[in-house]
């Protein structure tokens, strides 16, 4: 077995005890977040969750975990998701998955956004890739406008949960901000991977031992 495996699950089930009867839940997508339904269902609490996938829908309805479509609710309790990469001051890279567009805009309409990784998830410096969501209409132009920033490369993987191209964008990243918001400004760009630390309020990193560290966003946002 793979020692990451039992990190992740370590990380979700520890997130898993931060949940309390009648939280409203915003499920992230990934292998990590694969540990935490199980770990959620398991604890039989009255929640209501949200989806970021159609993967994350599955596996959530199998497990008899309630859910709503996410037109009405104009908040939630919490959001718990993996990370594709953890930086020491919370800037997050996400979006293996292809699900990083949905999955920002529930960390956002969180009140607690919750990331839960395996130790390899940790990183000195954010690096590339960064995916990028673009909508199909005017692809060309908007890859024209991303290639300006740097390589762009077509992914090999399905279209995003909303059906939309995905790419990946190859630039060091030594100023995330400044690269995020010249993405943002972009009209083409449906979403990019890039989290900004304002919107994590902890990272739960599991170990193999089956424990955790926890690192708090030290001015939470909210
Ligand atoms: C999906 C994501 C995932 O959270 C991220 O890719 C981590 O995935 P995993 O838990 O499988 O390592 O951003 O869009």
């Amino acid at each position: 077995m793979d020692p990451r495996e039992d990190e992740k699950r370590a990380a979700a089930e520890a997130a898993a005890l931060e949940v309390q009867n009648g939280t409203t839940l915003g499920l992230g997508t990934g292998t990590t977040v694969a540990h935490f339904l199980p770990a959620l269902a398991r604890r039989k609490l009255e929640v209501m969750c949200v989806a970021t996938s159609q993967a994350t829908e599955d596996i959530a309805h199998k497990l008899g975990l309630p859910l709503q479509p996410f037109d009405l609710l104009e908040r939630l309790d919490l959001a718990v998701d993996g990370a594709d990469q953890v930086a020491p001051d919370m800037w997050l890279v996400k979006g293996g998955g292809g699900a990083h567009t949905r999955e920002k805009i529930v960390a956002s309409a969180a009140e607690r956004f919750v990331v839960i990784a395996s130790s390899d998830k940790l990183v000195d410096r954010l690096g590339p890739p960064v995916p990028v969501e673009v909508l199909r209409f005017g692809v060309a132009a908007t890859l024209r406008r991303l290639a300006d920033i740097g390589p762009v490369e077509q992914r090999e993987a399905p279209p995003t949960p909303d059906g939309n191209p995905l790419f990946h964008l190859m630039v060091a990243m030594d100023d995330p901000r400044a690269l995020a918001s010249e993405l943002d400004s972009i009209p083409g760009v449906v979403g990019h991977g890039l989290f900004q630390p304002e919107l994590v309020s902890e990272v739960i990193v599991g170990r193999a031992d089956g424990t955790v560290e926890r690192r708090e966003r030290r001015d939470p946002r909210r």
